[in-house]
């Protein structure tokens, strides 16, 4: 089975091809326009969406070596993300499967993050631990099988995407913040200084980053009254650090309570080499799972992949879905 999948979920126009579980080709285009507004604009995404997907499907079809009459169906994000960024995605791709007479089917965002980690690992066994992490989630949930999630906990306020964006913000690097806040600190000393970690002695599964990125605030504002220089490679390097070992803290409690040791992790934080790195010393007795860094980034590609299974299965029925801008793991 040949699929083409789509993800226009965001500020990535992205496409790939899947065949027998196999990506044969994927490509992802990060939307650079946003870089000077520090954030994603819902607008410019969807008019930037429009503007490249037809050449990214070519791109991938060719980078294939696959013709459109070969394809098998199209699998798109139905959400969640952008109201407007989804509908074009959605949009191109009805168009495109009816010209072509195949099938659409509209896949889940999450669930195909989740799912990314069998691309390269299809050894992958349930029942798993799952932390997706991306600008729009951070929730640990538990993994029975396919369409078979329990949420164990999530964030009362912002995602952890969000903390490393509105962090970077603060302290002048790049958009995305992720990698600009992990690049910065790389050489930087992580002990100095000490950022809250919300939630730390709370027995319950659950995170809060607002008041993280409200301490640096308050720090960078208290450092410039009184003229003291602290390296920004330090500060970032303190930041990540409150990030990654709060995740790895309460992945830890998830494993203890559910008694489950295969954990994997998703979404574009989930590339973050010093959450791998806290991840491995403090779960070391688990079996853990991290999929390519250009999989846990939004990508064409676990769309794709995702769709087959469920176009195998014939489970989703052809284009009867809706773009769900709020989409979660249950629905
Ligand atoms: O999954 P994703 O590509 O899009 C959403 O579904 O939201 O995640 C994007 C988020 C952004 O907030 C970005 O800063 C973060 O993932 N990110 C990272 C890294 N790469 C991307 N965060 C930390 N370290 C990274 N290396
Ligand atoms: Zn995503």
């Amino acid at each position: 089975m040949i699929i083409l999948g789509i993800e226009t979920s965001c500020d990535e126009t992205a496409s790939a091809i899947c065949r027998d579980g196999e990506i044969l080709s994927s490509f992802t285009w990060v939307q650079s326009i946003h870089e000077r507004f520090g954030g994603v604009v819902p607008e410019m995404a969807s008019r930037e969406h429009e503007k490249c997907l037809s050449s990214t499907v070519k791109h991938v079809l060719k980078e294939a070596e696959i013709t459109c009459n070969e394809l098998d169906g199209i699998a798109v994000t139905r959400g969640p993300g952008l109201m407007g960024a989804l509908l074009t995605g959605v949009n191109f791709a009805r168009g495109f499967s009816q010209g072509l007479g195949i099938r659409c089917l509209g896949i889940n965002h999450l669930e195909a993050h989740i799912f990314a980690n069998f691309i390269a690992c299809p050894e992958l066994e349930y029942p798993f631990l799952c932390l997706l992490v991306s600008g729009g989630h951070t929730q640990i949930c538990q993994v029975k099988g396919i369409g078979k999630y329990s949420l164990l906990g999530e964030t009362r306020d912002d995602a952890v995407g969000e903390a490393f964006d509105k962090g970077a913000r603060l302290l002048g690097l790049a958009f995305p913040g992720g990698p600009a806040i992990e690049t910065a600190a790389l050489k930087g000393n992580e002990n100095a200084v000490s950022f809250p970690q919300a939630f730390r002695k709370s027995n319950e599964i659950e995170f809060s980053f607002s008041g993280l990125k409200t301490a640096l605030r308050y720090y960078l504002e208290k450092i410039e009254r009184n003229g003291t220089k602290v390296l920004l490679s330090d500060i970032a390097a303190s930041y990540q650090r409150s990030i990654v070992e709060i995740l790895a803290n309460k992945l830890q409690m998830a494993v203890m309570k559910s008694g489950i040791k295969t954990i994997v992790l998703a979404g574009g934080v989930a590339a973050n080499n010093r959450l791998r790195m806290e991840v491995q010393e403090v779960l070391s007795d688990c079996k853990l799972f991290f999929p390519e860094s250009k999989y846990c980034t939004d990508n064409g590609a676990m769309v794709a992949f995702l769709g087959e299974i469920y176009m195998k299965k014939n489970s989703l029925t052809s284009d009867h879905f809706t773009t769900a801008p709020n989409l979660s793991l249950k629905n």
